[in-house]
């Protein structure tokens, strides 16, 4: 099967929603690549998987790492991967040779940075030398010590209007779609119907052109999650008991059984 391309998502806008989740693992690629469009290498790996207090110590390294095990893993999904934070901001050059360096060693269709008006010449620089752009506005992580922590953004009028100006301006630089994270239901309504490229939603609204969760918060990895996260699974339950069954058949000499223990031949 054809991986889905980056202009068959283009194609997708006021269409069928797009389906993206979070994958930082081959295994977890593997299960998920059939049911979604677009797989995201997300630098919230640093929350999720390294335990960071925030994205902001990702680095380059982590981000080709897990994404060519996602790529490997996945044979359907476009696979898009995080530029991470300090990667990309200081302009063009920087960010192409980042981006570069990110398709080169993983395979990925595309890569994602945060940030609207000021990033612009970045996501044209990019998207005119053959790197497909994903923008990232409203609630974006890696600007929290601006923002000032992850409340959702666009409750005011002026925040609102810089919102729908960030992505006006990331989308005629070429961004190929554009994630609308935290952003007030209103407001995700008005990108998804303004904004000429596909609108992800996340913490947005259900009217955008798709959607993305982290995969380990739908699935139920954690006992506090954002409000907009909706869970579709207990594998926090389930690995729990799982350990603790384990544990009381290592401890009971319940485990192993004769199933699993090699005999000698014959
Ligand atoms: O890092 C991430 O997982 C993301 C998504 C939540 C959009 O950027
Ligand atoms: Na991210």
């Amino acid at each position: 099967m054809k991986r889905v391309t980056i202009p068959a998502i283009q194609g997708r806008k006021g269409g069928e929603p797009l389906v993206m989740l979070t994958a930082y693992t081959a295994r977890m690629a593997q299960l998920l690549d059939a049911h979604c469009d677009i797989l995201l290498v997300g630098d919230s790996l640093g929350q999720v998987i390294y335990g960071l207090p925030s994205t902001l110590a990702v680095t380059l390294d982590m981000m080709c790492a897990h994404g060519a095990a996602v790529v490997r893993g996945s044979y359907h999904a476009a696979v898009v991967i995080d530029m991470p934070f300090g990667s990309y901001e200081a302009g063009p050059a920087q960010a192409f040779t980042s981006a570069a360096r990110i398709m080169a060693e993983t395979g990925a269709a595309a890569v994602k940075l945060e940030g609207g008006e000021a990033m612009a010449p970045v996501v044209a620089f990019l998207s005119q030398r053959g790197v497909p752009v994903m923008g990232h506005v409203g609630l974006t992580p890696q600007a929290v010590n601006a923002l000032g922590g992850y409340g959702a953004r666009g409750r005011s009028e002026a925040e609102q209007a810089k919102i729908l100006a960030d992505a006006k301006a990331i989308a005629a630089a070429g961004a190929f779609a554009i994630v609308a994270e935290g952003v007030i239901e209103p407001l995700a309504d008005r990108l998804a119907a303004e904004i000429a490229c596909p609108v992800i939603g996340i913490g947005a609204s259900a009217r955008c052109d798709g959607q993305v969760l982290v995969t380990e918060d739908m699935l139920g990895m954690f006992e506090r999650v954002p409000r907009f996260v909706k869970r579709y699974g207990d594998i926090a339950g389930a690995i729990t008991d799982a350990a603790a069954a384990y544990a009381a058949d290592v401890r009971a000499r319940a485990f192993p059984t004769p199933d699993q223990v090699y005999r000698p031949k014959g």
